[in-house]
């Protein structure tokens, strides 16, 4: 794939290799995030940032992931407050954004408005998550964050075992992650929800045509005993018809530190692309799993940076000049002390 450019809309342009490049970028981007180092590559550039759904960590950290490169940063949050409220096309505004930005991220809540919107913009778009469709960022760092977290155990993503855990209808992560699973040989998924949150049939059928074994069932310790990776989302309460609808799944599949320890083996990792649902009736992942070490959801977290840096810096063609302007830095930043 050629990076220079490129909308960044789905999983499903991605190659192996290119997977390659972008965690090998991602990883020289590490003394940034952790502000060893400062790089002002991107000064002059602006990334437009529209969000017309809820988002802490994406937007956040796709933001911060151009400041750090030396870019601003121009965002609109929620559509009451865009002109999408007075009925302008998702064309016009893409014409007018991309006048004003040189790379737009943008999330939203119908599948295919994202590529539709890029359609219409005259500088490359990264989708931030499009309805229930696709996060391609989130599968970027979610398999860095398994490739990382495996690899101290002296292995590496190709054989991996993964449970994927709760609403996987809705869930856009686990669709593009799944996607991205496809690139690699020898997968065993587990995939753990009621039947009416499946995984959508065509991605199970992708999966097992290239050769990965899938098996789907609603017993989570069963699934969870023999597993790499224990994966869990959220009831994507937003994708029902009513609340009453989600409540009904809310909190069927919960994982604590007491079922980690009678039935997962010894460093299974668990991971989440959060928002953990922490209310008393969903409590997905137990706060008394904050203490075990193989938490690695604030870690995913803390690797979306580097992934959204990576990809900036690819799409946007500086890759070989950001470490030709990095300084050091001369503030206290508790972060520089591993
Ligand atoms: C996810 C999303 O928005 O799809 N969050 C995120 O971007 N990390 C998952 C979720 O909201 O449940």
């Amino acid at each position: 794939m050629n990076f220079t450019g490129s909308h960044i809309l789905s999983i499903k342009q991605f190659e192996r290799a290119d997977i390659e490049r972008v965690f090998e970028v991602a990883d020289s981007m590490a003394p940034y995030a952790l502000r060893r180092k400062v790089t002002r590559v991107l000064e002059g550039a602006i990334l437009g940032s529209m969000f017309f759904e809820p988002s802490t960590r994406t937007r956040i950290s796709f933001g911060c992931a151009f400041n750090l490169l030396g870019g601003e940063v121009r965002e609109t949050t929620g559509f009451e407050n865009s002109a999408l409220a007075k009925g302008e096309s998702l064309h016009d505004t893409a014409r007018v954004l991309s006048g004003f930005s040189d790379v737009i991220c943008m999330r939203h809540p119908k599948s295919g408005s994202v590529a539709e919107f890029a359609q219409a913009s005259r500088v490359p778009v990264l989708n931030g998550g499009d309805g229930a469709n696709e996060h391609p960022s989130q599968a970027l760092l979610d398999l860095y964050t398994i490739r990382k977290e495996l690899a101290s155990k002296g292995r590496g993503i190709d054989g991996l075992r993964i449970a994927m855990i709760g609403d996987l209808r809705y869930g856009r992560t686990v669709h593009s992650l799944c996607k991205l699973l496809l690139l690699f040989n020898n997968i065993q998924v587990i995939l753990v929800s009621p039947p009416e949150l499946a995984m959508p049939e065509s991605i199970v059928e992708q999966m097992r045509a290239a050769g990965h074994s899938v098996s789907i069932t609603e017993d989570l310790p069963q699934s969870i005993s023999h597993v790499d990776i224990a994966y869990s989302t959220r009831i994507q309460e937003e994708r029902f018809d009513s609340q009453e609808e989600a409540d009904i799944y809310r909190g069927r599949f919960r994982l604590n530190q007491a079922i980690y320890t009678q039935y997962c083996e010894p460093n299974t990792v668990i991971m989440h692309p959060l928002p953990r649902d922490s209310r008393a009736n969903a409590n997905e992942l137990d706060n008394d799993l904050n203490q075990n070490p193989n938490l690695a959801i604030f870690r995913q977290a803390d690797n979306g940076v580097l992934i959204r840096m990576a990809l900036f810096s690819l799409v946007l063609d500086v890759v070989d000049q950001v470490h030709k302007s990095a300084r050091d830095v001369n503030w206290y930043n508790s972060l520089r002390t591993p």
